[in-house]
């Protein structure tokens, strides 16, 4: 196979948002308890954080976590988790059918956050509660004090103000497995209020409204258009849920599920638009693709629920292959190709839970296959992404049509000229040969780094005995010569080439 790519300075798609590389903490199974908190492991901080889950998140370059949920989220009451931890009640959750023992809260999530370095995205509950939770949360964690809710913060230990810029209104309204789910015009309507009494208790926050949980929901698209149209002053962004699944076990339908992610961006941007339109209005509601991820091994009942009301129950524990690699680093292009638009994005979740990073309960932590792709893309994607002209051969698909058998982008720092491709070869059978040329981009680069991640065995997994299983490794077909960069990428893989 050969493929061609053109990329010139002058064609910038936008500059990317880093908060694109994202991540999800949610009270579920072992992402909170036994993921990134184990008082008593051998790598405990003081403060009951595993140190090497604090380790590989900061290896993976997350640089936003969304918290407390989630599904989880609709029935919590975040006053629950704030204060002396022996006063904290004990609750029943009705999303997962767990026990939550509240000894990990709110404050407990921002000095991990501070010690991960990286932002904490929030969300209030739009389930069982409303207005008046959403404004004496954020009054707790931003307003400085003199108030009720911010002198409590201080008085839990907490001087100084959270700070916490980026805010999500509920989630996954849309679905009937939600606590308190609602109507379009219900969720629409309750959005706008707590956005109004929100900005008006820090104007300086960001707002996120639900969108749809899944392209799928037959509800799709009028729930966008009738959600934004009472919500669109308030609000700055709306979020976008999309797991990957490989049902049927078909390598090249599964492959070609990462475009759909591109058609549901553009779809969800077309329908923004739409309410912009009506209104005459030159704002741009931005996209927060804050739950994504592959996910489909683990699904079943048991995956979901285990009886008896458990604490921290292993849930949704994917372990991930080669192939579910592949397609998390193709929807990572996906998201960067559409930089325009896409300006959060929250991997689902962080650990153990669908997670990147997975451990053992008092014994190791690992990185799952798809940690890779999201690792080298939070390392090299800085700058802006370039718009390119791709020309690849294609691959036939029954649901998909004709797939092209190239995904690729280019992202670029203006200032130091260093740029990095990002190339899947979704071919499964063939080597690649890839030309790039580099109009007014190579000047004075040579090349700093070629991998690949690349297994002929789709199924293969890392594994707790074989961690390192799948890692990426040197790709030395990489030259670079006279504006001109050449790889042969190998079928089934995932490709990183820096210029610096
Ligand atoms: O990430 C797991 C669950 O998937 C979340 O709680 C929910 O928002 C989504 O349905």
């Amino acid at each position: 196979l050969t493929a061609k790519i053109i990329a010139d300075a002058d064609f910038v798609v936008a500059p990317l948002d880093r908060r694109i590389f994202g991540t999800f903490v949610e009270h579920m199974g072992r992402c909170v308890y036994g993921g990134i908190y184990e008082p008593g492991h051998p790598t405990a901080t003081p403060e009951g954080f595993r140190q090497d889950v604090l380790d590989l998140t900061k290896e993976l370059g997350v640089t936003i976590v969304r918290y407390p949920g989630g599904n989880f989220l609709s029935g919590y009451n975040w006053e629950d988790g704030v204060g002396p931890k022996e006063d904290r009640p004990v609750r029943l959750d009705l999303a997962w059918h767990s026990t939550e023992t509240n000894q990990f809260g709110t404050n407990e999530f921002i000095t991990w956050c501070r010690k991960a370095q990286l932002e904490p995205m929030f969300a209030v509950n739009v389930g069982t509660r409303g207005a008046d939770e959403a404004r004496h949360f954020l009054e707790y964690c931003n307003h400085p004090g003199g108030t009720y809710y911010s002198d409590l913060r201080r008085s839990h230990g907490y001087k100084q103000p959270h700070g916490v810029k980026f805010w999500c209104i509920g989630n996954e309204m849309d679905g009937p497995w939600q606590i308190c789910a609602k109507t379009s015009a219900e969720y629409g309507r309750i959005a706008q209020e707590i956005g109004k009494v929100m900005k008006w208790v820090d104007p300086t926050i960001e707002l996120t409204a639900c969108g749809s949980s899944q392209r799928a929901m037959p509800t799709y698209g009028k729930w966008e258009y009738e959600v934004l149209d009472q919500c669109f002053d308030q609000v700055d962004y709306i979020s976008l849920h999309h797991y990957c699944r490989n049902d049927a076990d078909d390598i090249h339908e599964f492959l070609a599920t990462i475009d759909d992610l591109d058609h549901f961006i553009r779809e969800v941007a077309s329908i923004a638009d739409a309410v912009a339109a009506k209104r005459r209005s030159k704002k741009r509601i931005m996209l927060s693709l804050d739950e994504w991820n592959v996910w489909y091994k683990a699904s079943g009942p048991d995956d979901l629920k285990k009886p008896g009301w458990p604490e921290a129950p292993p849930l949704i524990e994917e372990v991930y292959n080669h192939e579910d690699a592949l397609v998390v680093g193709g929807c990572l292009i996906v998201m960067m190709n559409n930089a325009d638009r896409v300006k959060a994005g929250c991997l689902a979740q962080l650990v153990n839970v669908i997670g990147p990073i997975m451990t053992e309960t008092g014994g190791p932590a690992w990185r799952q296959t798809i940690f890779h792709p999201f690792a080298d893309c939070a390392r090299h994607g800085r700058g802006e992404v370039l718009r390119l002209k791709v020309e690849t051969g294609t691959f036939p698909t029954k649901a998909h049509g004709e797939v092209p058998n190239l995904l690729a982008t280019i992202v670029r720092d203006p200032d130091t000229g260093a740029a990095t491709l990002f190339a899947l070869n979704r071919s499964v059978t063939d080597d690649m040969a890839l030309s790039v040329d580099l109009r007014g981009l190579a000047d004075g680069l040579v090349i700093a780094g070629s991998t690949q991640l690349y297994d002929p065995d789709l199924k293969k997994t890392n594994t707790k005995a074989a961690p390192d299983a799948v890692s990426p490794a040197a790709n030395p077909t990489a030259r670079l010569e006279a504006g001109r960069l050449t790889a042969t990428l190998k079928p089934q893989s995932w490709n990183v080439i820096s210029l610096a």
